[in-house]
């Protein structure tokens, strides 16, 4: 069990942000990851539609006799984490509770703002979390849907992105909040863009960094670890839509190059 691969779901390359961050507290595991391409975005489908489509690639893993789940998607936590928590035998992780108790462990002002895709934000899913934690949090939830596209697109100019970027934050311009959790995979990917927007002030969580510090210590209480020492076997990425764009976004965002990326079929993932 402990040399089997780690595997992550996405609606396609956000979720490299949290792989990103699991390599590097794990450099020993293997990972597998899906980015569901060809059907993104997630973020405005109906939570019930994207529930099923977590299944789906969530399935598709498990054929790959994957050891733990990561759901490196905010949207799909939001839609599948409780149902898949429970369908499947293995530990499964989301994003949103790590997200939310890295927010609250950081904010001094005691307020939080949350960017993320529309079907995240309408969810409440952060909302509901970050009240758990400390039921007095100020929270003022934004969504910001186009952001997905500029990253799977990855063809805007830097102007372009900075004007998309300002029409949706200036929704903070009147909030006084010391604290903003990138809820949504995509957005670490345009995160200097999302700093240039507000002074140094605030600091940006990336839920992904708390993410990985679980994945770890799950699996250190399950006994999954992969103890070996060796060099990690390549890791795989499939995603259902372009193999070249995948690559050409994989290779420009992660540092580690030990990957090769495949072709999924929707097909094969709704049989
Ligand atoms: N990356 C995903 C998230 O964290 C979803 C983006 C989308 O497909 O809309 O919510």
């Amino acid at each position: 069990m402990n040399n089997q691969p780690i595997g992550f779901i996405d609606s396609g390359v956000g979720g490299l942000s949290v792989v990103k961050e699991v390599m590097k507290v794990l450099p020993n595991e293997q990972l597998y990851f899906v980015g569901d391409t060809q059907r993104n975005p997630y973020g405005s489908r109906p939570l019930n539609e994207v529930k099923i489509f977590s299944q789906q690639l969530a399935n598709f893993l498990q054929t790959k006799k994957i050891k733990l789940l990561v759901i490196a998607c905010n949207t799909a936590t939001a839609a599948a984490l409780e149902d898949l928590q429970t369908e499947l035998d293995i530990p499964v992780i989301g994003v949103i509770e790590p997200g939310s108790k890295s927010a609250v462990a950081t904010t001094k002002n005691n307020t939080i703002g949350v960017i993320g895709t529309e079907g995240t934000i309408h969810s409440r899913e952060y909302n509901k979390k970050i009240k758990q934690l400390n039921k007095s949090t100020l929270i003022k939830s934004v969504a910001c849907q186009p952001f997905v596209e500029i990253v799977e697109e990855d063809n805007l100019s830097p102007k372009e992105i900075t004007t998309v970027v300002s029409n949706s934050l200036n929704a903070f311009d009147q909030v006084n909040m010391d604290t903003l959790i990138l809820g949504c995979t995509h957005f670490p990917l345009i995160e200097s863009y999302i700093r240039d927007y507000f002074d140094e002030q605030i600091t940006l969580i990336n839920p992904a960094v708390e993410t990985a510090n679980l994945v770890q210590q799950t699996l250190i209480k399950e006994h999954l670890l992969n103890e070996e020492d060796s060099q990690p076997k390549e890791h795989i990425f499939y995603t259902t839509g372009s193999v070249e764009k995948f690559k050409e976004i994989s290779n420009k965002w992660l540092d580690n190059k030990n990957f090769r990326v495949e072709s999924l079929s929707l097909k094969e993932l709704i049989d």
